[in-house]
């Protein structure tokens, strides 16, 4: 039985109980729901694995409160550009991969020495970990290889009767996962974009890197820096093909593969697009960047509950969380991208 409670002060005391006996709870953050375990327990973090079926060599991110939880979950100090981040940018969507402290156990590092720690944006997240005494591990509340969840109902069609409970807090704001950088050295190197964008990084410290597995597949060479980069992730149940260019020319190819495909379709457009493509059935990323990465998961969950076949989406702009945006829509595409 999976019980869904709303966030209240009595339902985060309740899941705080759950996670401190070594269970697992969904909870809503500002990027996406989170599979939340103990971070310093190896049983609780094997439940985690088993309720997503992650592939174990998968490390998952562990949230902190406060910074004063980062002793024991680090080693060692803050780098001092680390240290600038936090200050400007945490509580937010930012995860630093940091060296390993004793307080987090190798089942959640997938045996690395690195840790990726984040302060969540969300209050209910943080009065969660600050009630569980303890930093909590969690990945995205999905199936492993499912779009991940932005709301709770994403959480119970993935999760029901494998884990005890899930926080409902409403609709995930950010709507894409926290950006992830390695904080070890400098220049830090963006390994996943998101909220907290390549630009914000670099008004920040002056500098900053983007991993190439970030808008393109690793060649069969190239070792992932970060080993979710290894995985096909997002994927909708139908084909999607995504279409880059100067707008005119990308709805021309969106219309011409559009009247090819013989099967339940859709068209992902920017909404001031959507007029170009007449009566075809058509769905709107939003007015801007920011209304695309909340909504795209989302859409892309109706688009199985829907059972279409094939998705052809326009590319948005890939400045500030645009980046983020074509990051997951490349990978929900396993890379099938078009550019005209
Ligand atoms: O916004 C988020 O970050 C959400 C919410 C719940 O906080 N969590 C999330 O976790 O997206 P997950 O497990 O779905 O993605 C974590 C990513 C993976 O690609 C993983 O490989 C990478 O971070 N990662 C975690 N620890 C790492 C480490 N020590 N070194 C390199 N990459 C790491
Ligand atoms: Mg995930």
């Amino acid at each position: 039985m999976t019980e869904i409670l709303p966030v209240s002060r009595e339902s985060v005391e309740y899941a705080a109980e759950l996670i401190k006996k070594g269970e697992v709870v969904a909870f809503p953050t500002e990027t996406v729901y989170g599979l939340g375990a103990d971070a310093g327990n190896p049983d609780a973090i094997k439940k985690i694995f088993a309720a997503k079926g992650r592939p174990q060599d998968n490390p998952l991110i562990a949230h902190i409160w406060d910074e004063s939880m980062l002793p024991g979950v680090i080693s060692g100090e803050l780098p001092t550009w680390a240290s600038v981040l936090a200050q400007k940018y945490w509580p937010g969507p930012l995860t630093m991969i940091l060296p390993k402290g004793g307080r987090v156990c190798l089942e959640c590092t997938a045996g690395l020495d690195s840790v990726g720690v984040r302060l969540p944006g969300n209050e209910w997240a943080r009065r969660l970990i600050r009630a569980s005494g303890v930093p909590i591990a969690a990945p995205s509340a999905n199936t492993s290889g499912r779009p991940s969840p932005t709301t709770a109902k994403h959480v119970y069609d993935d999760m029901k009767g494998r884990i005890p409970l899930i926080l409902d807090g409403g609709e995930a704001n950010v709507g894409v996962e926290s950006t992830v950088i390695d904080a070890r050295t400098f220049p830090v190197r963006i390994l996943r974009p998101g909220g907290i964008t390549r630009e914000m990084i670099f008004d920040a410290l002056g500098s900053v890197e983007v991993d190439a597995g970030v808008v393109r597949p690793l060649a069969q060479n190239e070792v992932a820096r970060s080993p979710g980069m290894k995985y096909r992730h997002y994927a909708p149940r139908g084909r999607l093909t995504v279409v880059e260019g100067e707008a005119l020319a990308a709805a021309g190819k969106i219309i011409e593969l559009y009247d090819a495909f013989d099967g339940e379709k859709r068209i992902f457009a920017m909404e001031d697009h959507l007029s170009m493509y007449g009566e075809r059935e058509k769905v709107s990323l939003g007015k801007d960047r920011r209304e695309a990465a909340h909504r795209l998961f989302a859409l892309l969950r109706d688009m199985d509950d829907l059972g279409v076949e094939a998705i052809f989406s326009e590319a948005v702009d890939e400045t500030d969380i645009g980046l983020a945006v074509m990051n997951r829509m490349g990978r929900a595409a396993a890379f099938n991208i078009i550019k005209v």
